[in-house]
């Protein structure tokens, strides 16, 4: 063979590559809305920077006529580029092959990206889209999964993993996004579930629609195993770009630093105003979040679920960090199984990968009633708990109102190790609310009494004076300063530049035991 001829064959067999399953079934997943696996890719990294490994890898499989089917790639397009300037490694699940469908060489190449990806310190990024298990494999298929899910267990604290669900996502196919740091969903076009509508309906006798089993919606604010939802492709890779900007690469390094038009020193005189005095009334927490950190910096996760509290990233002067906020807008702040285990997983993850964790807490307590109880708050909770307890990144709390019984504890005290801890003037750090408090301890008073209110007032008052206020913390050093709320944001900036070379190795184990 001519020289011209062999590369006039590598050419034929790119574009052979290129194609996919063909110009019909392209159609066909742009006419879904979507684009197709090299598209999301093209348009996800930087222009050109994409290197595609084994794009020539095909099958092996011989049974039920798949000797004759062989498309070059095997349904899934892999390989390495650079988001904003900073590597990645990715795959992509081509739909237009056999349905994205995996089979034993189509999990070898997604192992490979990984193995590499856990090797040199980089994130993997995963676009799904895909009808599972290659059928015609059976269990080489189903052998494949469990590599990958072995893979995303190795990898996880090591380098960030980001799945995003860009069609179908089901059976134990589920696992691998699970097991990564953060689901992205597409609205309308992706579903994620165990066992789909057909079975639902044979064994419980719902009916169901995939899109009501398992759709974004669903998992954005039901389930809580989505974190992200995109109206569509183009918006869900381009929140995975802005994602990537907050995290490091790996868990050696720090996240980058961001610039900073934003003055550090900024001073916002609305704080001073924005937490009602009255205990009892609302607000949001996104208003103080929003002014202390640097402009549009903050990128909320899970923002859809649990919304009693808030996570998410944001900068402090360009430094990545990682707030944790109660939400008093929602159940009064108050913590539940839900939120623990949002809040437990973010502070996890923060840790995991060197982002220090900013706490803002306005909490009154843990939510009461049988439901929790019955469904383990305590066991849950715990959760909360144990991540803060286990995080050795600089951990700094504010308390901008209510910390009251053990949520004070729990949210970033300074007896769970946190560094910096200052409160707002109108800060309550106490047991309880003074009218419960009072009721407790004045109970026999306040019956004997032919004026109850009147005397449940005056006993309130009492408790509030001396307790309900950030003194008494402060004078035990519970609390390191009591600031003006204007003074919150240079405050942050300032701590944590003096606990940028925080270290604080933990005692030698194998591992803890969270309580899962
Ligand atoms: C092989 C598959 C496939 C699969 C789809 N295809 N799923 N081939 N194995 N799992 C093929 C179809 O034959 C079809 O080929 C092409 O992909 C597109 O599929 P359509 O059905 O035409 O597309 P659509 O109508 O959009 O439906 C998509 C779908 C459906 C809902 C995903 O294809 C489907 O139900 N597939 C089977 C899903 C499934 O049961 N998978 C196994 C789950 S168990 P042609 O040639 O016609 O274009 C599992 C266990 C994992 O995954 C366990 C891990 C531990």
């Amino acid at each position: 063979m001519s020289e011209e001829t062999k590369t006039e064959r590598l050419f034929s067999m790119r574009a052979k590559a290129q194609a996919g399953g063909g110009q019909k079934r392209i159609d066909a997943q742009h006419e879904k809305g979507k684009l197709t696996a090299r598209e999301r890719i093209d348009f996800l990294v930087d222009e050109g920077s994409f290197v595609e490994l084994d794009r020539f890898v095909t099958h092996r499989c011989t049974d039920f006529g798949m000797g004759d089917q062989k498309i070059l790639g095997d349904g899934v397009v892999t390989g390495h580029a650079l988001i904003k300037g900073r590597p990645v490694y990715l795959f992509s699940q081509d739909f237009t092959v056999f349905g994205g469908s995996l089979s034993e060489t189509h999990a070898e190449k997604i192992c490979k990206i990984m193995d590499l990806a856990t090797k040199n310190g980089v994130p993997v990024i995963a676009l799904k889209d895909s009808g599972g298990a290659r059928i015609q494999e059976g269990v080489s298929s189903l052998g494949g999964y469990a590599e990958i899910f072995w893979r995303n267990t190795q990898a996880s604290g090591v380098v960030p993993q980001i799945s995003a669900i860009m069609g179908p996502c089901a059976g134990g196919a589920v696992y691998s996004p699970a097991l990564t740091d953060f689901v992205f969903m597409v609205e309308g076009t992706s579903y994620m579930h165990i066992t789909g509508p057909e079975v639902v309906k044979t064994v419980t006798h719902e009916v169901v629609t995939s899109e009501e089993l398992g759709g974004a919606a669903v998992h954005a604010e039901k389930s809580g195993v989505s974190h992200f939802t995109a109206a569509d492709d183009k918006s869900c890779l381009n929140s995975i770009r802005e994602l990537l900007s907050y995290l490091p690469l790996n868990n050696a390094e720090g996240a980058p630093m961001g610039s900073c038009e934003d003055p550090a020193d900024r001073c916002d005189e609305e704080l001073d105003t924005l937490v009602p005095t009255d205990p009892q009334k609302p607000y949001d927490m996104h208003r103080i979040i929003e002014r202390v950190v640097d402009v549009d910096s903050f990128m909320e996760v899970h923002a859809e679920y649990a919304r009693n509290i808030l996570v998410g990233f944001a900068r402090l002067g360009g430094r990545v960090v990682g707030i944790v906020a109660n939400q008093p807008a929602v159940l009064a702040g108050c913590l539940d199984i839900a939120s623990s285990e949002k809040g437990a997983r973010f502070i996890r993850f923060c840790d995991a990968f060197n982002i220090p964790i900013v706490t803002f807490e306005d909490v009154p307590g843990f939510l009461p009633g049988t439901d929790q109880e019955y469904a383990g708050i305590i066991r849950h909770g715990a959760k909360l708990l144990y991540a803060y307890c286990e995080a050795t990144v600089p951990k700094l709390t504010v308390i901008t109102r209510k910390a009251y019984g053990g949520a004070y504890d729990v949210m970033g005290s300074k007896h769970v190790r946190a560094d910096l801890n200052v409160a707002w003037p109108g800060a309550q750090i106490a047991v309880m609310g003074a009218a419960g408090a009072a009721n407790i301890i004045h109970r026999r008073e306040i019956g004997a009494s032919d004026k109850p209110e009147e005397v449940l007032a005056e006993k309130a008052a009492e408790y509030e004076e001396t307790f309900n206020n950030p003194y008494r913390a402060a004078a035990r050093g519970f609390i390191d300063d009591v600031i003006e709320a204007r003074m919150t944001r240079p405050y942050l900036i300032r701590a944590l530049g003096i606990l940028a070379s925080k270290h604080e190795p933990g005692p030698v184990r194998k591992h803890g035991n969270i309580p899962l």
